[in-house]
């Protein structure tokens, strides 16, 4: 069992949870994720490892409650209580490459798993640009963490309550004119986000590095579940990334594929809406 020792609410549908995990806390590296279950009849779910202190011990995760089984834990798993099962680090770590200058973008959620990145090429010695999207002021999170590993800080809002007006791809804009020597863009967020970053950057023909989620199963490369199409050639992102190249990335079979299970999530979520504590009413029906 693995001890949640804080949890931070960003918002109503966004939160932090810092778990105990000293082994999985020295191990971890920027890019890696984590499969959790948060009790024994639970689903298994990937999460990005969104900052790790082996001084403290910990893995934090940030999770957006979309489903059955994040909203089960957005209600769960508080200060004192514990996962039922951690494994990982999993996936390959991101490269952090000696580079003179890199942005690293997050949208949303994608903020969180970005930030490893950002202190990882800031302990390396580059320039880092932080360009980081939310809809509006109030959805902000880790501001003060960024503006520490970070030469440069973009916010972008939808609505304009805070930093520029637009979305990242904006910030990226103005940070690829204002610093045309950029060596290297890291994306993170939302499929549709990270596909036009990518585009964003193609045509100066910067390095683009996206860290993409498919739907995963196993995570360990034995099932085929999370397949994606990179450069033309099938691969395995729990395995072979989760980084890939954002400029060769088939963005629109991802988008397609997360859509696959769509009926069976909802149908999951209603029933366990109807009847949160009973394993019953969690078993799908002969009619369903
Ligand atoms: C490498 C990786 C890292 C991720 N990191 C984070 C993170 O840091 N924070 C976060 O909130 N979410 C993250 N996700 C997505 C997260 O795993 C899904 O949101 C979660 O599994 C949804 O489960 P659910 O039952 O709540 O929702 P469901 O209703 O079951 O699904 C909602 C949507 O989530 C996606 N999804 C469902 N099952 C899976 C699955 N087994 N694997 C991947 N995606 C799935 C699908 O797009 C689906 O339409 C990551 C996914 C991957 C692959
Ligand atoms: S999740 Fe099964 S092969 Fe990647």
């Amino acid at each position: 069992m693995y001890e949640i020792v804080a949890r931070e609410d960003f918002s109503d549908s966004t939160f932090l949870l810092e778990v105990k995990y000293p082994l999985l806390a020295k191990a971890a590296r920027p890019g890696q994720f984590v499969i959790v279950m948060s009790n024994a009849d639970g689903e298994r779910i990937p999460l990005t490892i969104a900052d790790f202190s082996p001084e403290r011990g910990t893995v934090t995760l940030v999770i957006q409650a979309v489903g059955k089984t994040t909203m089960e834990m957005q209600r769960r798993c508080i200060v004192g209580s514990a996962l039922y099962a951690m494994v990982g680090p999993m996936g390959k770590p991101s490269e952090i490459s000696k580079m003179g200058k890199v942005a690293c973008v997050g949208g949303g959620l994608g903020v969180a798993p970005v930030y490893p990145q950002a202190r990882a090429f800031k302990q390396n010695g580059a320039y880092v640009i932080g360009i980081v999207g939310f809809r509006s002021r109030d959805l902000i999170f880790w501001q003060r963490k960024f503006e520490d590993v970070c030469d440069e800080l973009i916010i972008c809002t939808d609505d304009g309550s805070a930093g520029i007006k637009g979305l990242v791809t904006d910030g990226i804009a103005m940070a690829v004119d204002k610093h045309p020597d950029i060596d290297e863009v890291i994306a993170i967020g939302p499929p549709v986000m990270m596909k036009f970053c990518a585009e964003a950057t193609r045509a100066r023909d910067i390095k683009t590095t996206v860290s993409l989620n498919p739907i995963m199963v196993d995570g360990t490369g034995m099932c085929g579940g999370c397949r994606v199409s990179v450069g033309g050639e099938m691969r395995f992102c729990c395995v072979d990334g989760p980084d890939f190249d954002g400029h060769q990335v088939d963005f629109d079979e991802l988008m397609r594929r997360l859509t696959r299970f769509r009926e069976d999530e909802r149908a999951a979520l209603e029933r366990w809406q109807r009847n949160p504590g009973c394993r019953l009413e969690q078993e799908p029906t002969a009619s369903e």
